[in-house]
């Protein structure tokens, strides 16, 4: 059986990535941070759909010790997929910024994802078939004012994609980025109707992408027939900053 983990299944993005992958005959781990509600109500609805694969909602904070981490992973049944769709940000100048907000946008966005794939590691190489995909941004390509350390986290990751793909390309893993452009989830809640009009109109498609515009990628890097493609960047942007 092919098993998936999603982390930040719980977010506009993540939750369609469920979706196309459990159509697609995978079985999938619903990661969540605090929407332990949201996560069973997906598990139980792929459940309904899907009676054959399986749906399980797991919780992982990862503003905690890298023992947990481990412990985490080593909890895990095996896994063929592992995809990063857990992600924050602050707007704000960076000179008005909190320091421990700096850290957690460092931490949630990049610096656990590299651990935890480092402890994935492992398992993957040693498979027929496995793939890691870490979800972007335009932003990691054109920086964003006000989004500094988003920017930076993002770019981080289309970089550390680049260069460990390299590493592990002679097993069957594969590690790439999608990067999205503007994405109709509450990630974009903030914003004012009158500022997410001026948004659409600078998008040449006329609008923000849904969450399954991104999903779909996810899964067609999923297929096997995707293996000879490894260490990219996708950007998914409706034309917009790339
Ligand atoms: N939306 C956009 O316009 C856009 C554009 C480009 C790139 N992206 C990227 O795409 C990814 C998904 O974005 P989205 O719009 O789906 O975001 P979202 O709807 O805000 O969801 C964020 C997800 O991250 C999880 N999360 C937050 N803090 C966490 C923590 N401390 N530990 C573990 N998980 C945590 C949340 O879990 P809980 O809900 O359970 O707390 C939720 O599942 C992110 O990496 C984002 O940067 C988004």
């Amino acid at each position: 059986m092919k098993r998936a983990i999603v982390f930040g299944a719980t977010g506009g993005i993540g939750s369609e990535i469920c979706n196309e992958l459990a159509e697609a005959g995978w079985s999938v781990y619903v990661h969540y941070r605090h929407q332990d509600k949201l996560a069973q109500a997906i598990c139980s609805e792929l459940m309904d759909k899907y009676p054959m694969q399986d749906f399980i909602p797991i919780k992982l904070d990862f503003d905690i010790d890298d023992s947990e981490l481990e412990k985490f992973v080593a909890n895990l049944l095996p896994v063929n997929a592992v995809i990063f769709s857990q992600g924050i940000t602050k707007y704000g100048f960076l000179g008005e910024q909190k320091l421990d907000d700096i850290s957690n946008i460092l931490n949630i966005n990049l610096t656990v994802p590299i651990k935890l794939t480092k402890i994935f590691e492992k398992k993957l190489i040693t498979q027929e078939f496995s793939r890691i995909i870490y979800l972007g941004s335009v932003y990691g390509e054109q920086g964003s004012p006000l989004e500094a350390v988003y920017s930076a986290t993002k770019a981080g990751l289309s970089r550390f994609c680049q260069a460990y793909a390299r590493e592990v390309a002679s097993t069957n893993l594969t590690v790439n980025v999608i990067a999205p452009g503007a994405v109709d989830t509450k990630m974009n809640a903030i914003f004012s109707a009158e500022t997410l009009q001026d948004l659409k109109s600078e998008i040449p498609t006329g609008r923000l992408a849904t969450g399954k515009d991104i999903a779909f990628w996810v899964k067609n890097i999923l297929q096997p027939e995707s293996r000879y493609f490894t260490g990219q960047t996708i950007y998914v942007d409706g034309g917009w900053l790339i």
